[in-house]
């Protein structure tokens, strides 16, 4: 195969973790690796193809920001848009890679692949998986095929859509999953192997773009308990928001006070999304809670996400709902 030009976005995270000692695997410092030498610990990638990198930040993931995804987005554009570059790779920590990959799913507009990786483990650990996830997320990049996947998560051998991927364990390395849907395929040999592809929009196909975009509109995220306290509902209010997402009960549902509450905010017209704390499944209309928008399968986060997309094109409630079908 010819060897491509891939170009490694590094954002900081586990990947580029440094420990104390080689079998600390929790109380590391995150971010303390340089993108130079994340490189040069993988000689195997410069077989694969011509490697180019950027320290695009040095951050735990928890620290991501808003105001960086839209940075990040525009960086990766401007990237794709060169003419000799094959693929991009960004290395990222984990605990917010669905987030920012479904972000740049919606909002980067390329033929390229465009591939999120990370590791469970520091780069300092016994059996670190950064490594071999960084090769292999360069292998994929280098893929010509992977394009038509959009942005994809390479970890553990495995590559995920970001609509549907999630961080399903705290620690283990085999934590990215997507549950219902299962993942796209396998890196094997070498090679991404594929055998499935989301029907909904991404990407090339997304409407979305954040170009000269400098923030985005405030939405927030209530999570469903019993006991739940309609207070924090105020409080986004309170705050800005301009949609809440519920993290509901079973199918999407809330305590009576609570919609009571929802229903309250509606009237001042913000937007309530009925999400599901649950793992799997859809949230759709019922006539109980009438007036609201359904997140479909979307995560509480990942709704926020799109809504948040959406608010910048329609604030009409039948073409968000429809948005929430599409993507
Ligand atoms: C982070 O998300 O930056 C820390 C955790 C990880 O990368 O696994």
């Amino acid at each position: 195969m010819v060897k491509r030009h891939i170009y490694i976005i590094a954002c900081g995270g586990t990947i580029a973790g440094a420990a104390g000692t080689a079998d600390d695997l929790t109380g590391y410092t995150a971010g303390a690796v340089a993108v130079e030498d994340l490189i040069a610990a993988v000689p195997q990638l410069s077989e694969t193809a011509f490697i180019e990198g950027e320290q695009f930040c040095s951050i735990d993931s928890s620290d991501m920001t808003e105001e960086l995804w839209l940075r990040l987005a525009q960086r990766v554009q401007t990237i794709a848009d060169i003419d000799d570059i094959d693929g991009i790779v960004i290395t990222h920590g984990t605990d917010t890679m669905e987030e920012t990959a479904y972000f740049l799913s919606l909002t980067v507009h390329t033929e390229i692949p465009v591939i999120l990786t990370g590791a469970m483990r520091p780069a300092t650990a016994i059996s670190a998986d950064g490594p071999l996830n960084l090769l292999e997320a360069v292998q994929t990049a280098a893929w010509p095929e992977s394009s038509r996947y959009g942005v994809l998560i390479a970890m553990n051998g495995t590559l995920q859509a970001p609509r549907f991927v999630e961080k399903t364990d705290t620690t283990h390395v085999d934590t990215f999953r997507s549950r219902q849907m299962g993942c796209l395929g396998f890196i094997q040999d070498g090679r991404p192997w594929f055998y499935q592809m989301p029907v909904q929009l991404y990407n090339q196909t997304s409407c979305f773009s954040c170009a000269g975009l400098k923030e985005l509109p405030k939405v927030g995220i209530v999570y469903g308990y019993v006991g739940m306290d309609g207070a924090v509902l105020d409080a986004m209010a309170a705050a800005g928001a301009r949609a809440v997402v519920v993290a509901g009960l079973g199918h999407g549902r809330m305590p009576a006070a609570i919609w009571k509450k929802a229903q309250q905010l509606m009237e001042r017209g913000i937007y309530i999304i009925r999400a599901s704390r649950v793992l799997g499944g859809i949230v759709t209309a019922v006539p109980e809670y009438d007036g609201t928008i359904c997140a479909n399968t979307l995560t509480p986060q990942k709704a926020k996400i799109l809504m948040q997309l959406i608010l910048l094109r329609t604030q009409d409630k039948r073409e968000i709902q429809d948005f929430f079908q599409l993507y």
